[in-house]
């Protein structure tokens, strides 16, 4: 079975690829050119996400394909302790803890703490946005991609200051590992992960001098561990950080730009947010089956295992192909159709299932709503310019739209935001 995630079919309309994939005959096949087995069918890649003991993480974040010798040296200095994406038992339940105690994960929570700053960043982005009627803007640097990075930012009490060199470091990170960079890139690359590993030390070690009593996400941290390295070290706390920094980033801006997509590509659909913004939580709930910000996640056997009279050998690498588990019809009536009122939406996989659910899924969904929201309130004229056509960065695991052109018609007048905002569990539920 061929899948190019680098070729033209797969950036332009992975669905496709993925429908060929799922009517294949075999739910598992071996992909020669990537050195991967895809899974396709939404029970096997379900299966995959929650069972640990045999699809591990130990190479979740290992490049797949074979890095340069000179690039290998700069990455094997990296050692960083893997904490979360990379983490298997007996490691991963005790970071884990550790997350879950200091990352606010559920959707009251999410907004009791991150919501001041969420709010107050959108409403900056999309103020500067609305303050320039008829002009034509790229919504994905100018919104999608800024605002889940300022938003951590804030988080975990970053100076925004670094802000460009994060976000060099955090795109360089996905380039490296699910992309498909030439040896002189990959060098480039790996020193710039290299560095970045170091910053992440610096920002926890320089917390820790200042006695870690903020409220920012690494003083938290550092209170969890209560100076007891057998809860957490002090360099896993700047693991996770590194972690967080690139897990909370090109993931929420593939939501928000698909979401943006979703929603402006069929003019009916903005104008019905535009009128009624109760439907947004359902809306994202599509968005994220139909189009997920990682369509593709690695796992590597720690044993043989059959999957429908297919053994997959002990040891190999496996691309679990979350983009057609969402699209399968055992699952999914009509799943090509974009139908926010779907009942089973909720059963897609693009966070992940299991002991590696992602921890951040109601911050995005918090995004993404605000997003919505105050962009329908504020613009609601807002379309995409007649010459966009869809482009996707290549990468096996992210799927991530390079533009989103748009004019700002502020059409209609716009709506005051205070009427608008809505409560944790209407941007976050679902
Ligand atoms: C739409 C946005 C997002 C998507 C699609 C997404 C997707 C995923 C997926 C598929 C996993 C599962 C990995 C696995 O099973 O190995 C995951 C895990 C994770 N996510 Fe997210 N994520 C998003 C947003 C975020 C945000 C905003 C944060 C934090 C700021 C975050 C932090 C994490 C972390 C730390 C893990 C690892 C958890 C663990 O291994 O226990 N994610 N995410």
């Amino acid at each position: 079975m061929r899948l190019n995630p680098f070729d033209e079919p797969y950036l332009t309309d992975p669905a496709a690829v993925w429908r060929r994939v799922l009517d294949a005959p075999g739910g598992v096949h071996h992909n020669p050119d990537l050195g991967l087995w895809l899974i396709s069918s939404h029970a096997h890649v379900r299966r995959a996400l929650a069972d640990p003991a045999t699809f591990g993480n130990a190479l979740t974040l290992v490049p797949t394909y074979d890095v340069c010798p000179e690039a290998l040296q700069v990455i094997l200095r990296i050692d960083a302790p893997p904490t979360t994406a990379a983490a298997d038992p007996p490691v991963h339940p005790r970071t884990r803890r550790a997350l879950r105690a200091t990352f606010a994960n559920t959707p009251d929570r999410v907004d009791q703490r991150y919501g001041p700053i969420v709010r107050r960043r959108v409403d900056e982005l999309v103020s500067r946005l609305a303050a320039r009627p008829g002009a034509r803007v790229d919504l994905v640097p100018e919104l999608t991609t800024e605002l889940p990075l300022l938003v951590l930012l804030d988080l975990l009490g970053v100076p925004e200051h670094d802000i460009g060199r994060v976000r060099d470091w955090a795109d360089g990170q996905i380039a490296l590992i699910w992309g498909r960079p030439d040896p002189a890139e990959q060098v480039r690359l790996a020193q710039s992960l290299l560095e970045f590993w170091h910053y992440c030390q610096r920002l926890v070690e320089a917390r820790l001098g200042d006695g870690a009593d903020g409220d920012d996400y690494v003083s938290l941290a550092l209170a969890y561990r209560d100076g007891d390295d057998s809860r957490l070290t002090v360099t896993e706390v700047a693991s996770i950080v590194f972690n967080l920094l690139v897990a909370g980033h090109e993931t929420t801006a593939g939501l928000l730009a698909h979401a943006l997509d979703q929603a402006l590509s069929v003019p009916e659909r903005w104008q019905a947010m535009v009128e009624d913004p109760a439907g947004i939580p359902a809306f994202l709930t599509e968005t994220l089956r139909y189009a997920p910000a990682i369509d593709g996640w690695l796992r590597v056997t720690r044993r043989d295992v059959t999957l429908d009279g297919v053994t997959i050998p002990a040891g190999a690498r496996c691309l679990l192909l979350i983009g057609a588990a969402n699209r399968d019809p055992a699952v999914f009536a009509h799943p090509d159709r974009f139908s926010p009122d779907r009942p089973d939406a909720s059963d897609h996989l693009s966070f992940g299932h299991g002991p590696h659910f992602c921890i951040g899924a109601a911050l995005a969904r918090l995004e993404a709503g605000t997003v919505l929201q105050r962009l329908a309130a504020a613009i609601p004229g807002l379309r995409l310019t007649s010459d966009h056509r869809r482009s996707y960065k290549p990468n096996v695991a992210f799927r991530a739209h390079r533009t989103l052109p748009a004019i700002v018609d502020i059409g209609r007048t716009p709506r005051p935001a205070a009427a608008l905002v809505a409560s944790a569990a209407e941007v976050t539920a679902g």
